[in-house]
């Protein structure tokens, strides 16, 4: 396990990129493997997540041509299901949850045996989540216990379209069942109560497959379809560029601009919350649904984040849950108790690590409550193996005063699953 040490007292400046949107990277990947003929796909996020799903890819027979240079990662792909068969091996998606969800979907259509593995926090994430609706198709799929754990087991093919409400807000399940719809009998219909993230039926719509969205957008139905071979340049990670946004809103004398960000549906509202709680924070609209963001430290208050908005920040709730400990007055993350599934329980996480900065957080089942007002200081930490809390509590340390000592964040590793170069970035922005 590697540590790193943040401290304070200067401020972040300049101009950068991020990596590359994940999710739009696993979706890239995965329908490119799907699509009749060689797909180009650059600016990919590089970290290990993205990666081990183009050697899944790759294990199920596409040819997946994946290089790694400067931070940012360029597949070709000689895809289409002609091409694809059992694999010899099981498939080891690390630590992604949205690897091994959306790949149990496209399996789930694949009439063969897989079996998808992952490391140990994945192997204590639900997968019933996604069993439960491939199963109605006509998979069968096994893990363990009722949560049905990783090791998964997908037994597919001959699958049947279903109609399918999603019962907890998530666009890993959608992308699954959708996934899976594009290789089943008859329409396949998903309605979810609140917008998740979109990239699986957008991305789908631009490379012909047969998908219809309802102007609410809360319902997508897809049917089999051929897709078209295509080229794409990801754009920048939203939940990446949080980091930095919240770290120049809160770190004083910061001035820093997150250039070419995607901001599409259920991506960017943790941009709303910061300027809710006072934050300086300017969204100029680019090409493609991106946006250079510009942020600037200023003082902040107090919010309450919960309701219909948590589904499009719940991966921005601990670098939100910093802002909040320096913010004037309280803050109250309510109806996010998905917190608790995911790479670790992000709550408690959050409890413990925030505790150890001198910030006294209250655990809630559904979240969490911040007082505000906190002088942040340093002090060992730990990541819990999760690259987003090793992530916000890096941004604890920018955000502490001069003598403040640094933050040490032990278990920094972990941040290898989504964002290798943070260090770096970290180095150009604080010089
Ligand atoms: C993702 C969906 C979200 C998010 C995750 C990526 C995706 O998870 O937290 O980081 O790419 O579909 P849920 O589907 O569990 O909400």
């Amino acid at each position: 396990m590697t540590a790193l040490e943040v401290a304070g007292g200067r401020p972040l400046r300049g101009r950068l990129r991020v990596p590359g949107d994940k999710s739009i990277s696993h979706r890239a990947l995965i329908l490119a493997a799907l699509a009749e003929g060689t797909s180009r796909v650059t600016g990919l996020a590089s970290g290990d997540d993205v990666a081990r799903t183009a050697a899944a890819l790759q294990a199920l027979g596409a040819e997946v041509d994946l290089v790694v240079l400067d931070g940012a990662a360029t597949a070709t792909v000689a895809g289409g299901r002609g091409r694809l068969h059992e694999s010899a091996v099981p498939l080891d998606v690390g630590n992604s949850g949205t690897g091994m969800r959306l790949l149990a979907g496209v399996c789930a259509s694949l009439p063969w045996t897989t079996i998808l593995v992952g490391d140990e926090s994945l192997s204590g994430r639900p997968m019933d989540r996604v069993a439960v609706p491939l199963r109605r198709m006509g998979a069968r799929v096994e893990g363990t216990g009722d949560a049905l754990r990783p090791p998964l087991t997908v037994r597919g093919g001959d699958l049947r379209g279903i109609e399918y409400d999603l019962p907890v807000p998530s666009a890993q399940v959608k992308g699954a069942v959708l996934l899976a719809g594009l290789g089943a009998e008859g329409d396949t219909v998903v309605r979810e109560s609140v917008l998740t993230r979109a990239h699986t039926e957008e991305m789908l719509a631009a490379v012909g497959g047969d998908v219809e969205v309802s102007d609410d957008r809360l319902t997508t139905r897809v049917r089999a379809s051929t897709l078209e071979p295509f080229r794409l340049d990801v754009p920048g990670d939203p939940s990446q560029a949080a980091f930095w946004i919240v770290a120049a809103c809160i770190t004083p004398g910061s001035d820093v601009v997150v250039e070419r960000v995607y901001v599409g549906q259920a991506r960017a509202g943790f941009l709303d919350v910061l300027r809710r709680m006072g934050a300086l924070v300017d969204v100029e609209l680019a090409d493609e649904g991106t946006a250079d963001i510009r942020a600037r430290y200023g003082s902040l208050h107090g919010t309450e984040v919960g309701g219909s908005e948590v589904a499009g920040l719940i991966d921005e709730i601990p670098v939100l849950a910093v802002a909040a400990a320096v913010a004037d007055g309280p803050t109250t993350f309510a109806d996010a108790a998905e917190l608790r599934v995911k790479e670790t329980d992000r709550a408690a996480a959050l409890a413990s690590e925030l505790a150890a900065v001198g910030v006294p957080v209250e655990e809630r089942p559904d979240g969490l409550a911040v007082p505000g007002g906190a002088r942040l200081r340093g002090g060992p930490v730990r990541s819990h193996g999760d690259h987003r809390i090793a992530m916000a509590m890096a941004v604890a340390g920018m955000a502490g005063s001069e003598g403040a000592g640094a933050v040490r964040i032990e278990g920094w590793d972990a941040v290898a699953t989504s964002y290798p170069g943070f260090e770096e970035d970290l180095r150009l922005l604080c010089r």
